[in-house]
């Protein structure tokens, strides 16, 4: 049967799929908690695996761990089209971002299969290992190996906070394939995605279509002073790493502050040594994350920082670490596929409007190899990485629809 504007997902076994997984790594106040590598994850990974073989797809893993599932096209020479996501969460993180990505993509081919579709091209879900960065640093970790950003070898130096290599654990955990990292070439990626901002319900509207994403830089600061007697040790004579560490938040959130509407600034990590109460702190290590849409805002806000941090650690007596575990440039996404979008928007009725993205996506890094665009639907209150997140079964639904429409248009739907 060819596809046409009658051709629409089935929007009930898109959203079991989508509870089933998120009964995988349960949290504390009903989202999920699978972080990277961990037992859930692993889970996660072996049904999705699991889910896509009984869709009659070929499952391929590469040596960082990224899971392809491949359903054949009628042009075996050709570049198969990919969608795709990741499955693993923050540590408190909701049901859908990453996941409803990925399983809108296996959905999006057991439609093709109900129909009788074929397409020219080969069609491949993808599931990025460690797009969240919660526990190996830094976020969008396999996609950027994928795409040349940073190197394998770098990227198993990667370490938890308990120390463990992120290399090591993925051999043990049994994902570390054979297949060689970037060897495959997309002809493009489409990434469906929640919003995880307020603007698309606020506005109600179905679809965002995202042109853009804002750039981000990650920081990583060691602060080092002094432990000392939290009674007996005057004001006078501290170098208090807890102190310094209180001053460095609250100058990124100032940096961002001053650079309104197009910027935000976050410690979203902060830990101190030996974070007891009757001692002075003599260590801290902080994460800072600083995002906008204007590379010129973004390389400001990092100098104002470094120079910030610097002068607070002269200040107080300390020693300061500062390094960069991330860059990203802001992206545009690629004009054919945000026509494909659209037209499939239109087609199918659904109200849309342009949207840049707020947060980080693997589709970012898949922009520097292959022609990308991304799709999102509403999230509730536009809450994530939050337990809280949520959004409804209509709009995973239209989500995934505009996806399959926009993929059967890329990859040439034969009949
Ligand atoms: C990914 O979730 C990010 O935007 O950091
Ligand atoms: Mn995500
Ligand atoms: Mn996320």
């Amino acid at each position: 049967m060819k596809i046409d504007l009658a051709s629409h997902v089935n929007g009930s076994r898109l959203w079991n799929s989508l509870m089933e997984m998120a009964t995988i790594g349960p949290g504390i106040a009903g989202g999920n908690n699978r972080q990277t590598l961990s037992v859930a994850d692993c889970e996660g990974r072996s049904l999705f695996r699991r889910w896509c073989e009984d869709a009659g797809m070929e499952v391929s893993v590469d040596q960082m761990g990224n899971m392809f599932a491949c359903r054949p096209g009628e042009d075996p020479n050709a570049d198969a089209v990919c969608m795709g996501s990741h499955l693993d969460t923050q540590p408190a993180g909701g049901r859908f971002d990453g996941v409803l990505g990925v399983l809108g993509g296996l959905e999006v081919v057991r439609t093709l299969n109900d129909l009788g579709v074929r397409t020219r091209r080969p069609i491949v879900v993808a599931n990025w290992t460690n797009e969240e960065g919660s526990r190996f640093a830094p976020v969008m970790m396999a996609s950027g190996v994928f795409a040349g950003i940073r190197s394998l070898e770098d990227a198993y130096e990667s370490r938890d906070k308990e120390g463990k290599r992120f290399g090591t654990e993925l051999e043990l955990a049994g994902w570390k394939g054979a297949e060689q990292v970037g060897v495959r070439k997309f002809a493009a990626y489409i990434e469906l995605h929640i919003e995880q901002g307020p603007i698309l319900e606020a506005e109600g509207v179905d679809i965002g279509v995202v042109t853009a994403g804002q750039g981000l830089t990650w920081l990583k600061v060691t602060l080092s002073g002094r432990s000392a007697h939290a009674g007996s040790t005057p004001m006078s004579r501290r170098r208090d790493a807890g102190l310094g560490a209180a001053r460095v938040v609250n100058l990124v959130n100032q940096v961002a502050l001053d650079r309104q509407p197009n910027a935000v600034g976050t410690v979203g990590r902060l830990e101190i040594s030996p974070n007891s109460t009757n001692s002075v702190a003599g260590s801290a290590d902080l994460m800072i994350d600083i995002r906008s849409p204007d590379s010129a805002v973004l390389k400001a806000m990092e100098e104002q920082i470094n120079q910030g941090i610097r002068s607070i650690a002269e200040e107080l007596g300390l020693e300061c670490e500062i390094t960069r575990v991330q860059y990203a440039e802001p992206v545009a996404f690629n004009d054919e596929c945000l026509r494909a979008i659209r037209q499939a928007n239109a087609a199918l009725g659904y109200k849309s409007r342009d949207v840049v993205s707020g947060a980080a996506h693997d589709a970012y890094w898949l922009s520097r190899v292959t022609p990308t665009a991304m799709i999102m639907c509403p999230c509730v209150d536009g809450v994530s990485h939050n337990e809280a997140e949520d959004i409804s079964p209509e709009w995973a639904t239209a989500g995934t629809n505009v996806l399959l429409h926009t993929v059967c248009t890329i990859s040439g739907a034969v009949d």
